[in-house]
């Protein structure tokens, strides 16, 4: 891994990114890739830093994007109120091994991302946006695959990381990418947990003193549906929803155990990986969590 040092190049319109990806790379990284990218919606934590690193060893070019996507947010969601801090997020940025003067960050406002106003050709999840996230939030992966798609267009990188904290929208994106033949490759990152294990988010800064308390009920079930993996499918959901109640987040979205290429439920009887995938309301704040999950098939 390389110390950057130096800062990167801040691009805020397309010609700025163009002239940034034009500009030679010293290829001090000599990494397998020449350009990667990371997107964000900012506020950045150090769950997106270590995305940043990964990627820091993939490729010479490391391009993070900062954009407050309004196509995902449904009307009543927190597009308003979400946390925005690009000073914060460049000074977080360049910190030791992250980015330096070959790498970009490209912080575009929304008319230069979507110039012609909101964009009447989108991309479709198909199911994959009707389940789950997408049941709760109609809509939220057709915006997600319709922004990732032109920033993947814009940014042109060889390699793409996401992280598995939104586990369907990363399913989502590499059946995109596949459907699609998008010339990517797509890289999963595990998620970063506090010291409470509680899964960072940009959102847990909505939460008080109290929520936050609370909010580790999330972590708690899913060590819970780990520990009752031997049991089969009932007994993971059962410890999870218990654990949820112990915790006192009664007001559960959903807790499911799923396939991990294609975020399916799986069967009863199902033996071998599965993702246990929950979502909940901490006061107002809505939070996700998931854990790869190992079945013996004793459902
Ligand atoms: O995961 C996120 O932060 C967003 O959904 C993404 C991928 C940056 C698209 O807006």
């Amino acid at each position: 891994m390389t110390t950057a040092v130096g800062t990167p190049t801040l691009a805020r319109t397309r010609a700025e990114l163009d002239a940034a990806l034009r500009a030679p790379s010293t290829g001090a990284a000599q990494a397998r890739h020449a350009r990667a990218v990371v997107m964000t919606m900012g506020a950045l934590h150090a769950g997106h830093l270590s995305l940043v690193r990964h990627a820091r060893t993939l490729a010479d070019r490391v391009v993070v994007t900062i954009f407050v996507n309004p196509l995902q947010f449904g009307a009543g969601e927190d597009l308003s109120r979400y946390p925005r801090d690009l000073e914060g997020d460049l000074a977080l940025l360049t910190g030791p091994g992250l980015l330096g003067p070959d790498d970009v960050v490209f912080a575009p406002e929304p008319d230069v991302v979507y110039p012609g106003g909101d964009p009447v050709v989108r991309v479709s999840a198909g199911a994959l946006g009707e389940s789950f996230e997408g049941a709760i939030r109609p809509g939220h992966f057709d915006g997600v695959l319709t922004v990732v798609l032109k920033l993947l267009h814009l940014t042109r990188p060889d390699v793409a990381l996401f992280g598995r904290k939104d586990a369907q929208q990363l399913v989502a994106v590499r059946r995109m990418v596949r459907d699609l033949d998008v010339p990517v490759e797509v890289v999963g990152v595990p998620l970063v947990r506090d010291d409470d294990g509680v899964a960072l988010s940009s959102r847990n800064a909505y939460l008080s003193p109290d929520e936050r308390h609370r909010a580790r009920g999330l972590s708690q079930a899913l060590r819970a549906g780990e520990q009752a993996a031997g049991g089969g499918t009932g007994a993971v959901l059962t410890a999870a929803r218990e654990a949820l109640a112990a915790a006192g987040v009664t007001d559960v979205d959903y807790v499911a155990l799923v396939d991990p290429d294609d975020f399916a439920p799986v069967p009863d009887d199902h033996a071998g990986e599965a993702v246990l995938a929950l979502a909940a309301r901490v006061g107002t704040t809505r939070l996700i969590d998931n854990t790869s999950v190992t079945l013996g098939g004793e459902a």
